[in-house]
Formats: structure tokens, C-alpha cells, sequence
């Protein structure tokens, strides 16, 4: 074969083997004879080791049973969705769709563009396919040349047995998978999006107890930051610091954040979703560090402390922030099975509105700002929610009607955040000066019990008192 001859099957694999249309090759380098003649033998056999069934598979078929019932002969689709582009030809790391993970247990080890198809069969019901990009053989230019999904590129990938019998699921290869007009397609086909949103709702014991490894990572994550609290002063990016202390836990532990860690010193703590985290952390401010782990299973938490930077909180700092306690825990003395979730933020407000208004700050009595027609003055502190679902999404269920979510009621193994807070921004005008620049948030997670709500996040300190010892305990 001459050295022309070469170039052009290195040219023709490369092209077959990527994705992009006019792949640019500028800096490809050809594969010669020898490599291409060498290149799929030589490699000792993979004996296939069959995984047990993982301990959510179980659980996952009876949600997928849930969803066969709810839409009898009709054929679903669920796509785990694909990698996303985040310049040029690297690409964001790839995170599953949520109810494709919940629906089958593959989560942060899922193949990108699996998809799980409910076939409907004759007499009722319907088999679930679980349909993936099977590995490539060696013999493959996949296998070598394929920077996206070939194994020398990106490791070792599952082959179809073992999918099957690690999720407890039929696999098929994603080229079997054809979409028929008619199917029902996950994100496309609302009332497919909405089932399984509420679906939900209601955690069930495996994800309860992935919600808990989530808090209980997070706390070390918050602890980690407590204890390094001198060298995060001494950086003149200090939030960066705190967001990077955290990521190192989220990482080690887990599989990353569940969302972008708001790390807010100072006046920042009144930008509700402040991520840039470009400040510096100055002792007598007050930093909201607005953080969460997301386990391997893709279940995160949601918890929010706001710490004095030098160990304790001055007079002004500590009213505004028991305020917010007493506001939280107003909340959480009302939550319990049967009540609605809106009665859940009512409370927390009512405490919002009152001390606001004793405070002189609302051009009205706590009474008239509590209106729900013409009140709301008391909202400009506290602009956000005080509760959302939590699970595999930070702000879970979304897709679920209002009628099941705010206006619905709580029940039994529900999880959800309680986070009330106070907002002075630095320039209001309304609020005496010595309260500017402050903002407060506390932030639990819970699980409704039979008649009441469990803290989950309640071995992470919480009152003035405790966060003053916490510091005093691991920053001394
Ligand atoms: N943790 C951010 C939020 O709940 O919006
Ligand atoms: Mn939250």
C-alpha cells in the first residue's frame, strides 16, 4: 500500500468515526499501515463479570409499573439526553435526565443518549427496553479514534449483559431503537412530562436514603469550609475559596454539586443566586453559603448557613438573623401530613411580616402586608419561596401541576426545603443603615413523617449560639 493509500483510509476513519460533519484536521495526525494493521490485535479477552442487581433496581421497576399503568397502550420514550456542547469540541461532563435516572436506577454512571422505551404489549402492560450504545469491538475505529466514546479514549464502557444485570432491566443496542410516529416522548408529550414529575412527590425508602447520604455529605462539605475559614480570609478571592472547598467534598464524596454554590460575603448574601463568588470574605460581614452534594445516584441536598466571618455575629447581625430562625422555625412547626405546602411559606412569612413591620420598616401594619390582594410590602426582604421538593432535581418535580405542588397537601415522605430569609441590599433606603448589606438565609432539608416533619440537615448548626461554637470549635 503506498503512503497515499494511507492517508486515505486515516482520512476515511477519522471522517466515519466522528460525529461532526467536516471534522476539522488540522491537527490530526494519520494513522499509518503499521498502527492500523496492529491497532485491534493483541488484546486479552474481557471475560463479562455480570453485576447483582443494584439495590435501587427494584425500586425503579415499580416506578416504571407507575408509569405502565398510567398510559395503558401507548408506547413511551424516555431519553437519557446526549452530551452538550460547550465550545468547540469539549463538551459539558454529561448528568442523565432526571426521570430517565429515576425511571432506571443509572444515574451518574448512565450511557449519554440511552433511551428507555415502554412497548406496549397485548392484554395490558408493557416491556421496558433499556437501549444503549454498546461498546465498540476492538476491531472498531470507534474503539481507538473516537475521542467522544471510543474506550481508548474515555475508558472502559458497559456492555449490554451487564446493564441488564446490574439495573434489572432488557438491553438492546441504541441502533435497534426506532422512534414510530405515535410514541409518547419525554420533555415532548406533556402529560408524560407531568406524570412522572409527580411521580415524584412522594420519596420512596431507597431515595429517602439517598437524600440523607446527601445532607450528611454536605455537612462535612460544610464543615470543611468552617475549619478553613483562616486561609479563606486570607484569600483575596475568598468565595472562589469556599466554593472550591466545597467542590473537593461534592467531588471526593459525591458526584459533583446538585447546583452552583452560592458563595455571598458581605452585601453579595443579598443577591439571592449570587455564583459569581468573585469576593473577597472580610471578617465582621456575614458570609450565605448556599451549597448541596449531589450523591452518585444523582440525589442532592440543599442547605443554606450564614456565618459570621470573625467567629461571632455583632447585635444588629444576630437580630436579623434569630429573626430568620424564628421565621423557620414557624414553618416547620406547621408542616406535618394533610396541611397544604403554601401553609408551609404562610408561616414563615407571617414572622417575615410581623418583625419587619415592628421594625418600622413597611409603609403598613404586619396585618395589610399580609393581604393577598393588596399586601406584600414585607416580600421585598424576602422575595424567593420559603419551600421547594427536593430529590434527584435541587427544585424537584417541577413539572408537577400547581394543584399537586403549591396548592397541594403534604403527605408522608416528602422531602422539601425550608428557607427563609432577609435581604437588606446595600443601597435600600428603607431600612435604618445599620441593617444594609445584610442578608440572612437558613436553609434545612426535611422529610414529613406521620405527624410532623424530620430535619434531616439538623446535625448542621443552625441557632446563633451553635454557629458561634461551630466556628469556635473547628476554625480556632
Ligand atoms: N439553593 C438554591 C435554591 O433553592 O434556589
Ligand atoms: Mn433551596
Amino acid at each position: 500500500m503506498s503512503t497515499d493509500e494511507t492517508k486515505t483510509i486515516a482520512a476515511e476513519t477519522s471522517a466515519e468515526t466522528s460525529a461532526a460533519p467536516a471534522e476539522n484536521q488540522n491537527r490530526k495526525q494519520p494513522f499509518p499501515k503499521g498502527f492500523l494493521e496492529t491497532i485491534s490485535t493483541g488484546w486479552a479477552d474481557r471475560p463479562e463479570q455480570l453485576p447483582s442487581e443494584r439495590a435501587q433496581a427494584a425500586y425503579a421497576a415499580a416506578r416504571r409499573d407507575a408509569v405502565s399503568a398510567a398510559f395503558p397502550g401507548q408506547r413511551l420514550v424516555v431519553p437519557a439526553g446526549s452530551y452538550k456542547q460547550r465550545s468547540n469540541d469539549t463538551d459539558y461532563p454529561f448528568r442523565a435526565h432526571s426521570a430517565f435516572a429515576h425511571l432506571t436506577g443509572w444515574a451518574s454512571d448512565a450511557v449519554p443518549d440511552s433511551v428507555l422505551v415502554f412497548e406496549p404489549v397485548p392484554g395490558g402492560g408493557h416491556d421496558a427496553t433499556l437501549y444503549l450504545r454498546e461498546r465498540a469491538d476492538r476491531t472498531t475505529a470507534e474503539f481507538y479514534g473516537d475521542a467522544t466514546i471510543g474506550e481508548f479514549w474515555i475508558g472502559p464502557r458497559p456492555a449490554l449483559a451487564g446493564v441488564a444485570s446490574d439495573l434489572g432491566v432488557a438491553t438492546a443496542h441504541i441502533d435497534d431503537f426506532e422512534a414510530r410516529p405515535g410514541d409518547l416522548v419525554l420533555d415532548e408529550d406533556d402529560d408524560l412530562t407531568r406524570f412522572v414529575s409527580e411521580l415524584r412527590l412522594v420519596k420512596d425508602a431507597y431515595e429517602i436514603e439517598q437524600l440523607r447520604l446527601a445532607v450528611e455529605v454536605t455537612a462535612r462539605g460544610f464543615d470543611d469550609i468552617v475549619a478553613d475559614l483562616p486561609r479563606i480570609i486570607a484569600t483575596p478571592r475568598g468565595e472562589r475559596a469556599v466554593e472550591g472547598i466545597f467542590h473537593h467534598r461534592a467531588r471526593v464524596e459525591g458526584n459533583g454539586e446538585g447546583y452552583d454554590t452560592i458563595a455571598a460575603s458581605g452585601p453579595h448574601a443579598c443577591y439571592l443566586h449570587w455564583t459569581r463568588n468573585d469576593g473577597a470574605v472580610v471578617p465582621g460581614d456575614l458570609i450565605l453559603v448556599d451549597a448541596g452534594v449531589e450523591v452518585d445516584s444523582l440525589y442532592t441536598a440543599d442547605i443554606t448557613r450564614t456565618l459570621p466571618v470573625s467567629g461571632t455575629f455583632t447585635a444588629v447581625q444576630r437580630t436579623i438573623y434569630e429573626t430568620v430562625r424564628e421565621a423557620a422555625d414557624a414553618a416547620f412547626a406547621v408542616a406535618k401530613p394533610g396541611v397544604k405546602f403554601r401553609a408551609v411559606h404562610e408561616a414563615a412569612m407571617a414572622v417575615i411580616a410581623q418583625r419587619t413591620a415592628e421594625w418600622g420598616l413597611l409603609p403598613v401594619t404586619a396585618d395589610e402586608a399580609l393581604d393577598a390582594d393588596t399586601g406584600g410590602q414585607h416580600r421585598r426582604y424576602m422575595v424567593h419561596g420559603t419551600s421547594h421538593h427536593l430529590g434527584i432535581d435541587v427544585h424537584d418535580c417541577a413539572q408537577a401541576r400547581r394543584d399537586m405542588y403549591y396548592d397541594g397537601l403534604l403527605e408522608e415522605g416528602m422531602v422539601f426545603t425550608i428557607e427563609p430569609g432577609l435581604y437588606f441590599q446595600i443601597d435600600d433606603l428603607t431600612v435604618p443603615e445599620e441593617f444594609r448589606g445584610i442578608g440572612v438565609r437558613i436553609e434545612d432539608d426535611v422529610l414529613v413523617t406521620a405527624d410532623g416533619v424530620e430535619n434531616l440537615s439538623a446535625a448542621i448548626p443552625r441557632t446563633a449560639d451553635e454557629i458561634e461554637a461551630w466556628i469556635a470549635r473547628l476554625s480556632a
